[in-house]
């Protein structure tokens, strides 16, 4: 009897896959946190379904390739990095990462012709934004993605980051991977009417609390940002993160945007504080997602201990969420036909349809058709 020299792992049960998303591409999307790539790491995500490896350059540059070889597929990350190149483990070829350019084929001799410098691997725009690698995810098939040079730099939208309203701030973050797909990820993040069941607690609202609400929006539509704004208001009165900011005794306004593809911007200022988040919802595959909330605040800058609760509760109000669509997941498993209500559920289908005209704006070349005619109130209980 002979012994394998390899035992493969047996393969995991198969479990039903939940409904696939569309994925809106020529964007920036989050892949990690960028302080997880220090010296010569170098690490790998999924993202938009693509294999990715990360790292970062001997200058401190970050870069984003395609985790797979051009010559035959091993991945990437399989191979060496020495600060410089990444080398292929199966035949040595050698690619500077942040243009994805072969710089060496070890086999070839004097006789050959092949000119490594006109071999590519995928290499996409990787740029460090508070403190994530935000990798620009092109459509699949429109050629060879060079990363972001100089010349392509004035055709990319700008990377996406956290409005901040002075020098010093505190900030956080948090993850969680959700086992649905991205359009439930992001339907979940605006919807108002889970609130007082899903996030019932002492310290945030009691259900008891509902009380019926007006809010105003009005669309977004600039060249690199559409979408919609909930408009600027003193929040309700029943949250208690909004009654400890209130003890500035200063007015108090909020906006909570969200722009396409995934962002959910929200800030809140009261005379010079202010506290403003940044959430994405990124697809690690067309039927698996992964929501990311960045938090940057100077109220109470000088109490150390305000981060700590801060993270404590946003954990558990991102966990909430997360248990909550684990279990949708299941749900959603199954194919069941679902309703949207309004108005409760009108930014929902706000979403839907804003993601549609980009869609039908990238299929057709036509300028984009934001799917909202002007500023709307909606009401609902919450
Ligand atoms: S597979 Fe990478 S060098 Fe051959
Ligand atoms: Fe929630």
């Amino acid at each position: 009897m002979t012994t394998p020299l390899v035992t493969l792992a047996p393969a995991a049960a198969p479990t039903p896959a939940g409904p696939s998303a569309t994925l809106l591409y020529n964007d920036w999307y989050p892949a990690m946190r960028s302080d997880a790539l220090r010296g010569k790491t170098i690490r790998t995500t999924l993202l938009m379904g693509i294999p990715m490896v990360l790292g970062r350059t001997a200058e401190g540059r970050l870069f984003a390739m395609r985790d797979s070889c051009p010559h035959r597929g091993i991945p990437l990350s399989c191979g060496w990095f020495d600060g410089r190149a990444l080398t292929c483990k199966y035949h040595g070829w050698a690619f500077e990462p942040v243009s994805g350019q072969c710089t060496s084929i070890p086999s070839l001799t004097a006789e050959d012709s092949l000119d490594p410098s006109r071999i590519y691997a995928t290499a996409f725009a990787c740029e460090e934004r508070d403190g994530y690698a935000w990798v620009y995810v092109p459509e699949p098939g429109t050629g060879r993605v060079r990363a972001r040079s100089q010349a392509e730099a004035a055709g990319l939208p700008p990377v996406p980051e956290t409005p901040k309203f002075s020098e010093r701030y505190r900030s956080q973050h948090l993850a969680a991977e959700l086992p649905c797909n991205v359009d439930h990820g992001i339907i979940g993040l605006m919807d108002p009417a889970h609130g007082p069941f899903v996030h019932q607690a002492w310290w945030w609202r009691k259900r008891a609390s509902i009380h019926e609400k007006a809010k105003h929006f009005e669309p977004i539509d600039e060249p690199f940002a559409q979408g919609f704004r909930m408009a600027a208001h003193t929040p309700s009165g029943n949250s208690a993160p909004y009654k400890l900011l209130g003890v500035y005794g200063e007015p108090i306004s909020t906006t909570i945007d969200f722009v396409l593809p995934n962002r959910r911007i929200e800030t809140i200022r009261c005379g010079p504080k202010w506290f403003s988040s940044i959430t994405t919802v990124t697809p690690t595959t067309p039927s698996a997602c992964r929501i990311d909330v960045y938090a940057a605040w100077n109220v109470f800058y000088h109490l150390p201990f305000v981060t700590a609760i801060a993270t404590f509760f946003g954990k558990r109000f991102v966990a909430q969420d997360q248990v909550t669509m684990i279990q949708q997941a299941e749900g959603l498993k199954y194919d069941p036909s679902l309703m949207l209500i309004d108005d409760a559920d009108r930014p929902a289908k706000w979403y839907f349809a804003l993601k549609q005209a980009r869609l039908e704006a990238a299929r057709t070349g036509a300028a984009f058709r934001h799917p909202m005619q002007g500023p709307v109130t909606l009401r609902w209980r919450s």
